[in-house]
Order: structure tokens, then C-alpha cells, then sequence
């Protein structure tokens, strides 16, 4: 083959892929108009407790460590859910029939491959919609996908849950299903989770679907391991967004006074994370004009992760009018994977 059409043959595959792919960037009208990005940093460091938002994990070097999180030996989540994923894929393909896939914090799409496999294996057509905050995740995950699964089309929404649901194209297939997991429920209030859930039936007609991933409770010495792993990645990610906080808002965090600490919280069924001060300091956020004191031993709470009670979760899914259809668990019921539908 000459080079020129090496060359052509290669445009047309780029094109083909451009083509088949839609980005579009969220902003809430009041984000632009006030210029408010920070203001969340700033409430969280300024109260007692201090906190964190966690959308702060993710700029390209927290995603990346996530990734890496997610194959640790000690984190069975995604193991687990991946095993669940392969075993009742096609179950799930046959109950929703052709059906356009919308996934919340797609991050990576990995998992989402093992959907799209068994939807392509029944002959489906592949629409894909995913939803992230980190655009670049967005952009590199939906072009490889683009190109291991030539017939794919993919809708990205680069933006916050909330903004993303509201804003949904118009279905093009029969049906829709909207995909959470991962368990990131978990990192969510019970509070957030009422209102993700209502924008959720929001979004969906009578009949669609919301598969959710969420983990199971379990003895505290599986879980801590799984936030606290023996390489020390997932303390690098907690002290990532100190570093991300820096970059983003001008800041001085020294890294090194800093460590990660999580824990089971047994009462409230929630790991903890925290990022806890080794001295006083006093630390500086040039951009947002603020300056936090930090006592020795004082703590920032980063995320939370709760587990679930499966018979709790799917009282709370029914009340919501997202009946469980189908119920998948491992046989340790560490994880559990629920396809609802909504009802009239
Ligand atoms: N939702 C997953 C969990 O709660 C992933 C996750 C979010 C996570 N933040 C994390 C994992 C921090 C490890 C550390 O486990």
C-alpha cells in the first residue's frame, strides 16, 4: 500500500469514529455568570469538621490511580462486580431487549464493555451515553471503545449527574437503562441519594431500566483492607487532591504532613476516608484568597463509602418506584448487582 493511501485509509477510520462520537460540555449558567468554581472548597475547609468534596480525586492522575486502585488485591469491589457483570449480562440484554445504555461516572468503561458485548451478541444495536466529570476520561474511554466496536455510537456528557440527567438527548432505540455502579452510591449521603434517585425516575419513561452496583456489608477486617492496600495507592489518591488543590487553586498543601486514614465505621456502615494534619499549619489557597489552620491531628474527611443492607436497598428502590426486577449477587453476597424498573 503507498503511503498516501496508508495515510487515506487511516483519515477515513478517524472520521469514521468522529463520526460516531458526540461530546458535549455541561456548565451550569450560574457557574459562568459568578465565577463561583472553588466556593465548595471553601465552605469545606472553613467548617468544622472539614471536608472535601470528592469530584477533587479526579483530575488525571486520580483517575489514573483509581484505575490502579481497582486491580489492587485487597479491593474486591470491582472483581466482584466484574464476575456478577459476565455471568448475568446476557440476562440483563434479554429482559431490557434493544436499549440505549446511559452510565453515570463512566470513568474508565471498562465494565460497561461486558454490557455492550452481550447487547452486540443479541444483535442490538450499541448506544452508548456516558456521564463523567473529567472530560479527558470521557474523550480517551468513548474513542477506544469507538474503535474496538465499529457499529457503536456514543452520546458523552461531560458533567455533573444532575446537569446530565436533565439534559438527555431524545431516545433513538425503544428503551433506555440507566447504569450506576461501581457502588458509587456509596459515596453519596443518604440525602444525595434521594435526590439522585428522583432526578433518576425523572429521566426515565414507564418500562426503562436503572441497573445499580452497590456493595454489601461485610466484617470490617474485608473492608478496611480494600481502603487501606498494603502498595499505599489508594493513600497516594487520597493525597492526590491535595496536590490537585494546589494546581487548581494556587495552593501550598506540603504533601508530606499530611497522611490518609480511613476506617470502618460500624454504627453508620460507612468506610471513612480522611486526610489527617502531622503537625499545625497553616495553609494557603492564593486563588480563593483563603488561608486554613490545621491543629496537630486534625482531620479532612475526603469521602465516604457506605455498604449496603440488600433488603433495605430494595425497599428504598420500590418506595422510589424503581421495582427490583432481578437480584445478582457473588456467592460471599459481598456485592450486589439490581436491575429496576420504573412502574406508573
Ligand atoms: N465507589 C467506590 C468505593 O466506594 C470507589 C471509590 C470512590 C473509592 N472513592 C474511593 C475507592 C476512594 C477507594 C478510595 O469503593
Amino acid at each position: 500500500m503507498s503511503i498516501s493511501k496508508a495515510f487515506n485509509s487511516n483519515v477515513t477510520s478517524q472520521n469514521s469514529i468522529e463520526k460516531r462520537l458526540q461530546i458535549q460540555r455541561l456548565v451550569k449558567a450560574t457557574e459562568v455568570v459568578t465565577l463561583s468554581a472553588g466556593s465548595d472548597v471553601v465552605k469545606g475547609l472553613t467548617q468544622i469538621p472539614k471536608s472535601l468534596p470528592p469530584c477533587y480525586f479526579y483530575d488525571d492522575r486520580g483517575s489514573e490511580l483509581f484505575e490502579q486502585i481497582c486491580d489492587l488485591p485487597e479491593y474486591y469491589l470491582t472483581r466482584t462486580e466484574t464476575t456478577i457483570l459476565q455471568q448475568c449480562a446476557d440476562e440483563i440484554a434479554k429482559i431490557t431487549g434493544a436499549c440505549e445504555l446511559v452510565e453515570l461516572g463512566s470513568g474508565s468503561s471498562s465494565k460497561t464493555r461486558i454490557l455492550l458485548d452481550a447487547y452486540q451478541q443479541r444483535g442490538y444495536p450499541l448506544h452508548y451515553l456516558p456521564i463523567d466529570v473529567s472530560t479527558g476520561i470521557l474523550e480517551s474511554s468513548a474513542k477506544q471503545l469507538l474503535r474496538d466496536y465499529p457499529s457503536l455510537q456514543v452520546y458523552a456528557l461531560a458533567g455533573t449527574y444532575e446537569l446530565a440527567l436533565a439534559q438527555l438527548l431524545a431516545r433513538q432505540l425503544p428503551s433506555r437503562m440507566i447504569c450506576f455502579i461501581g457502588s458509587t452510591l456509596g459515596n453519596l449521603t443518604p440525602n444525595e441519594c434521594d435526590i439522585l434517585f428522583s432526578e433518576i425516575t425523572e429521566a426515565l419513561q414507564v418500562g426503562e431500566y436503572f441497573l445499580l452496583g452497590i456493595d454489601l456489608r461485610k466484617p470490617k477486617q474485608i473492608l478496611e483492607p480494600a481502603y487501606n492496600d498494603s502498595q499505599g495507592v489508594t493513600a497516594a489518591f487520597n493525597l492526590n487532591m491535595l496536590e490537585h488543590l494546589n494546581q487548581r487553586f494556587e495552593g501550598n498543601f506540603d504533601t508530606t504532613q499530611f497522611e490518609h486514614w480511613a476506617f470502618y465505621n460500624e454504627s453508620e456502615h460507612q468506610i471513612e476516608m480522611h486526610l489527617r494534619s502531622l503537625r499545625s499549619q497553616i495553609v494557603e489557597l492564593r486563588a480563593l484568597n483563603l488561608k486554613v489552620d490545621f491543629a496537630l491531628g486534625e482531620t479532612i474527611l475526603t469521602e465516604i463509602s457506605r455498604k449496603f443492607d440488600l433488603n433495605a436497598i430494595k425497599q428504598q428502590l420500590t418506595a422510589q418506584g424503581l421495582l427490583p426486577l432481578h437480584v445478582w449477587t457473588d456467592p460471599n453476597q459481598w456485592f450486589g448487582l439490581l436491575l429496576c424498573q420504573l412502574q406508573a
